[in-house]
């Protein structure tokens, strides 16, 4: 019960994906034959990970670190990345956020074999969309992600607007009570339990990472007063995350790699759900040390902290000393649209679907999480055609937070209960909390199969997938 629904599955490949070496450019690709290519190499192989001086645990890891290696293009490039796999499992890379071929998705069972032990896989797309990405395995996510097969991919603007530019990716582990065997089971059972749902299931995890460092082993960010930086944050984990700003010191500027125009004042608070990404203009605001952190209110919060310095300081600030602002009344994003709308108005729809989301029990397996009271793969598809105009109004019915996630296109969320949003935001991912209810516009205009699914992993892998199935 706990492998992901596709691990078993065996499937074909299509004839133009091969296993390794031999490339879209060698198929004849024009468009990419004039592009500057990048190519990586990733292997997922096992590695001891210290995540403090006194804490380590033992991860999985794409090139031995958590995150994995960073990956960073330019808009425009070619990317080739050389998966090959050290590990005893099979894996795979999903490249979240990106857009591009159905073979190129990373989903076993979906859009390709999984990547066995000892073998090797290709990955292949256009970097078409500057922004923030990651990339992760898709073979029994929650576990997978969990132990630590993931990374950060920015596809960089060809003049970036900031001198700096740094990526956070956020994450939680259970280091004591060996993460690596329970706490997808012993998290699960809790939150299933308990009366007041979210709050439980993370119980489990007792200590929380930036980058794969925790407390004072997290990097500083250099940076002089008055000097902005672009932060770009990836949460990787299974819980939201808060994370409080010194006073009017960030401003939201992308959502999901899609930029973002600001109206009104900027809140302190990034609240920033399990796979979505933000990105924020940082103005450091003082000759001292700073810091930016986890919401206080939040268990373990003291582990999330991101120490702000400038030159001289770097040596020698007080750590403890520095205490984390109170958040602001206002969310972020309330009053924020994208730059870049899919629609500009309510388009008319070909496909509507609605999408309920809520938690069962399944005899003899515990907790399931379903879509309209299915679990997967017996939920209903989202049946499309090349060209329509999908509508998908997204209820939350259950106890638990559903960040939902579509796979190979973007969406625009249009209204949320029940209210048009005045500025629409365009997005992949919409952290849909109980009693909430989302209507999302998307254009179906990328062939294959795709998944739309919860990204709490936990969830996905206990049955809240669909797929969006171009006809
Ligand atoms: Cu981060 Cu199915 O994805
Ligand atoms: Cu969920």
């Amino acid at each position: 019960f706990f492998n992901s629904p596709f691990s078993t599955s065996q499937q074909t490949l299509p004839a133009e994906v091969r296993k390794d070496g031999t490339s879209i450019l060698d198929i004849g690709n024009q468009e990419a034959g004039n592009r500057p290519v990048k190519t990586f190499s990733l292997t997922a192989q096992e590695k001891a990970w210290q995540i403090s001086a006194d804490k380590s645990v033992s991860a999985w890891t794409y090139n031995g670190t958590v995150p994995g290696e960073p990956l960073r293009v330019t808009e425009g490039d070619f990317v080739k990345v050389h998966l090959k796999n050290e590990l005893s499992v099979p894996v795979t890379i999903h490249w979240h956020g990106v857009i591009l071929p159905n073979q190129m998705d990373g989903v076993p069972g979906l859009t390709q074999d999984a990547v066995q032990p000892g073998e090797s896989f290709t990955y292949e797309f256009m970097a078409n969309d500057a922004g923030t990405y990651w990339y992760h395995s898709h073979q029994h996510s929650s576990k997978q992600v969990d132990k630590g097969l993931y990374g950060s991919l920015v596809i960089e603007e060809k003049e970036p607007a900031y001198q700096q530019d740094q990526t956070y990716i956020l994450d939680e582990w259970a280091v004591n009570q060996d993460k690596q065997n329970t706490t997808n089971m012993g998290g699960m059972m809790m939150g299933s339990m308990s009366r007041d749902g979210e709050a439980d299931t993370k119980q489990m995890y007792d200590t929380f990472t930036v980058n794969g460092k925790s407390g004072e082993a997290i990097d500083p960010l250099q940076l002089e007063a008055g000097e902005t930086a672009r932060l770009r944050f990836i949460n990787a984990g299974y819980q939201q995350h808060r994370l409080v700003f010194p006073e009017g010191s960030m401003e939201v500027i992308a959502a999901d790699g899609e930029k973002v125009v600001n109206e009104g004042p900027s809140s302190n608070m990034l609240e920033i759900a399990p796979g979505e990404r933000i990105d924020v203009a940082f103005t450091k605001q003082r000759e001292e040390a700073e810091i930016i952190g986890e919401d206080p209110q939040i268990k373990n919060a003291q582990d999330m902290r991101i120490p702000v310095v400038s030159g001289e300081e770097a040596e020698s600030f007080a750590y403890n000393q520095l205490s984390v602002s109170s958040a602001s009344s206002k969310e972020t994003g309330t009053s924020s649209g994208s730059e870049d709308l899919l629609f500009k108005e309510t388009p008319e729809t070909d496909v509507s679907y609605h999408m309920d989301l809520s938690m069962g029990m399944d005899m003899g397996e515990g907790m399931s999480f379903q879509i309209n009271n299915k679990v997967f793969p017996n939920t209903p598809l989202i049946p499309v055609s090349e060209g329509d105009v999908v509508k998908v109004r997204i209820t939350n019915s259950g106890r638990l937070n559903h960040p939902m996630h579509l796979h190979g296109h973007r969406f625009q969320v249009a209204s949320k209960n029940g209210e048009a949003y005045e500025n629409p935001i365009v997005k992949d991912l919409i952290n849909v909390k109980p009693d909430e209810e989302y209507t999302v516009y998307f254009k179906a205009d990328n062939r294959g199969e795709w998944l739309f699914h919860c990204h709490d992993n936990n969830h996905a892998d206990r049955g809240m997938i669909t797929i969006v199935d171009y006809q």
